[in-house]
């Protein structure tokens, strides 16, 4: 009791510390603002891009320091390191109020050392690896002056057309809502304002993802109950979690640009979730909302992007030139532009920017923690986890001790800036670990001979022979195939997500040769390889891993560390299968288990299955999953439901599971998926060693949205399915909600 009493009293006083520091700086907020003009409010909702303010004299550069030295500017995105940073700094120091800056920077996948790029990340399904990572990143950064990273970026992305889906946590809502608190708990650390975090921003508010035909930039039109379902849950996590700001979006929400959605920012973030950040605008989507056909001219998509909540305008300097006119004649409340500088100067506050502008840039931290060796061996030990074995027949991997000469063909064994993949900024990609980097020091004993054998996306065939010889003088090849590191990324669409070029014509060609092949395919999104997913011996599939690459493929390829990774977006057979998800609802016609086809919701010409299911991922060892328990069959009035069984590693070999348990409700007011992620853990087990697997499923999690309603759960039968992968369940029961 004694304790308890302890630990309320704490509890308590933590609240009111919070509290009566929030109180504190809303007043230091206000004294403030009493003190500003019109335009220097205006200013600090303008964000510039400063390459040009850290490069050479030119006429960008005088315009943009005159800007900031008046207290036209709120914040610098691409300004970084510690000298530029204080450099920028000191002309903000210049202006009448003397408001600092806050520096911004796309740091999404690390700063100097290269972790995996998130989609990578989210195969490992470990949330305390992604929050380290994050960490790390965050660490970095802050250390060279950067104030606040334009991510996590939590898009839930169902098309692998879309060029963007590297930067996210793939196709489902549970596991993207995990990782999104992961990533903002990483990136700000304990609490704002402490020099080894920056402040997280979560994008792109919302449904970016979604793009028709996975053309980036597309429109988007959804039902509201999509929206809540299925794009939204990841940037409520993030908001919840306590994520500093918000960014915006390029698409249109049904009709309306995301910048200028009022629905979106206003009534869902800012009224409904009770947001108290800020949100940014996505890079000129406020002047875009001229080409989109929306507004007629700047001033028009100011005022709309104004009035629906857009805090800060990043490089469309339509706050800069607008408001001033749109306030003095009435048509935009000062109240509104009010509103829009509290939010950012409080952040200022927060982040202890007014005791100390330059409180971030600090060249001997910067020296010390660019230097810390822990954050190489936390990137590789993050590739180990984020790597996928697709395929391993006859168990050829791990290599064995009797194979002495490997080939290794490819276009991209050698390859290192492509590990970084995009979205890389302070990084030196020379220094990154290519494959054969990686596997020649793992297996020092053995012999490599390399051939190219082609390039990544051209027709030149003239180095197949080569390559063939190369593998005819080996034991067993490995090759290395994929995308180019900067196919995927913003403006990346692919229509065709095939392996560029003539790399699978290679793989015929090498396999051919009677060799053993292991092929390790590298891309920021799901590809299509349909000859090497049937003939190939094994396949570990690694998306981008960043700079510790070679050696975590080395790791796998020798089982110092077992495979674990399961992909977080499912892999089509064909891009006219897309978009593939295993969230998908039964309709009126499913297809029977005898593949008969006639008259169902089906191809003519494929399969429905996917090629590889979303949780799918092997392992060295295998599992079984035995004794499912309930401990009621009935939810009565709120009551949660456990649930537990026994999970085994029935192998020779150390390894660790994701299991992952799916819920379906099988008849509701609003057509049900056929399976809904609810659960899951990455459990490592000795060889031979059970463990209970214990999950508690709550009412919430039975929950689903019906427009006028909202959410609500319905009574009757669920089914709830329990395995290592969405397509292989292992154990199923059914259980009842009253
Ligand atoms: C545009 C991208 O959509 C966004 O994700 C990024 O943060 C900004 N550019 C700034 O680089």
């Amino acid at each position: 009791m004694k304790r308890y009493n302890w630990l309320l009293g704490f509890l308590c006083l933590q609240v009111f510390n919070v509290q009566a520091q929030e109180q504190f700086i809303s007043k230091r907020v206000d004294s403030l603002l009493k003190l500003m003009t019109l335009k220097e409010k205006i200013g600090q909702l303008n964000q510039y891009s400063g390459r040009e303010v850290t490069g050479p004299a030119n006429d960008r550069k005088a315009y943009l320091l005159k800007d900031i030295q008046n207290g036209m500017v709120g914040s610098m995105l691409n300004v970084k390191g510690v000298k530029d940073t204080r450099e920028i700094q000191a002309e903000a120091l210049k202006s009448r109020l003397k408001i600092p800056l806050l520096f911004s920077l796309d740091v999404v996948h690390g700063y100097k050392t290269v972790f995996p790029v998130p989609l990578s990340e989210a195969a490992s399904w470990d949330m305390e690896a992604i929050k380290q990572s994050a960490h790390i990143a965050a660490k970095e950064a802050a250390a060279s002056g950067i104030h606040w990273t334009f991510a996590p970026m939590v898009d839930i992305a169902r098309d692998p057309r879309w060029g963007r889906v590297m930067e996210g946590a793939g196709e489902d809502p549970f596991l993207g809502s995990a990782i999104a608190r992961a990533r903002v708990k990483g990136f700000q650390g304990e609490q704002l304002g402490a020099t080894d975090a920056v402040m997280a921003c979560v994008k792109h508010f919302a449904a970016y993802g979604a793009a028709i035909a996975g053309r980036d930039y597309n429109p988007v039109d959804m039902s509201e109950q999509q929206l809540r379902e299925i794009y939204l849950p990841p940037f409520k996590a993030a908001a919840e979690a306590g994520a500093a700001t918000f960014m915006n979006a390029f698409n249109t929400l049904n009709g309306v640009p995301a910048t200028a959605s009022t629905f979106l920012q206003r009534d869902i973030l800012k009224k409904e979730w009770n947001y108290k950040g800020f949100v940014v605008s996505d890079w000129g989507s406020i002047r875009e909302m001229i080409p989109w056909g929306f507004a007629a001219n700047l001033s028009e998509a100011a005022a709309y992007a104004i009035t629906a909540g857009s805090d800060m305008d990043m490089e469309s300097e339509a706050y800069k030139n607008e408001l001033e006119k749109l306030i003095q004649t009435g048509k935009i409340s000062v109240d509104l532009l009010d509103d829009a500088v509290k939010r950012i100067l409080y952040k200022k506050f927060e982040l202890g920017l007014f005791e100390n502008p330059y409180k971030f840039s600090d060249f001997k931290r910067e020296d010390i923690v660019m230097k810390d060796k822990t954050h190489a061996a936390a990137a590789r030990s993050m590739a180990d986890k984020s790597i996928v074995l697709l395929k391993n027949e006859h168990q050829i991997l791990p290599l064995q001790t009797d194979v002495k000469k490997i080939a290794l063909i490819g276009p991209l064994v050698r390859a290192k800036a492509d590990l970084a993949s995009t979205w890389t900024v302070y990084a030196d990609t020379t220094q990154m670990t290519s494959v054969e980097e990686g596997l020649k020091q793992r297996f020092g004993t053995m012999k490599f001979n390399y051939a190219e054998g082609c390039k990544i996306n051209t027709s030149d065939t003239s180095k197949f022979n080569e390559a063939i010889q190369t593998a005819q003088n080996a034991d067993l090849v490995v090759m290395v195939l994929g995308e180019a590191g900067n196919m995927t990324g913003e403006a990346k669409s692919r229509a065709n997500i095939e392996l560029p070029g003539v790399q699978e014509a290679l793989f015929q060609k090498i396999k051919k040769t009677g060799k053993k092949v292991i092929v390790v395919v590298m891309g920021g999104r799901p590809l299509i390889f349909n000859t090497i997913a049937d003939q190939a011996d094994a396949i570990v599939y690694t998306f981008w891993l960043g700079g510790e690459a070679g050696h975590a493929i080395a790791d796998v390829l020798s089982a110092d560390y077992n495979p674990s990774g399961k992909l977080p977006m499912t892999f089509p057979r064909s891009v006219g299968q897309v978009p593939l998800f295993y969230n998908y609802a039964n309709t009126g016609r499913p297809v029977a288990k005898s593949g008969d086809i006639h008259y169902r919701s089906a191809y003519i010409d494929s399969p429905n299955t996917p090629r590889y299911a979303f949780g799918f991922g092997m392992s060295y060892t295998d599992f079984s999953y035995t004794d499912l328990r309930k401990d009621k069959e009935i939810m009565k009035g709120g009551e949660n439901l456990n649930v537990s069984f026994t999970l085994t590693n029935t192998g020779k070999r150390k390894g660790e599971e994701v299991v992952q348990l799916y819920l379906q409700d099988k008849v509701a007011s609003v057509v049900r998926p056929v399976k809904e992620l609810k659960g899951f853990d990455k459990v490592e087990l000795e060889p031979g060693e059970s463990k209970t697997i214990k999950f508690v499923i709550t009412p919430e999690m039975l929950a689903f949205y019906k427009s006028e309603r909202g959410w609500i759960t319905e009574p009757g039968s669920f089914k709830l399915m329990v395995g290592g992968a969405s397509d292989q369940m292992r154990l199923e029961s059914d259980f009842k909600l009253e």
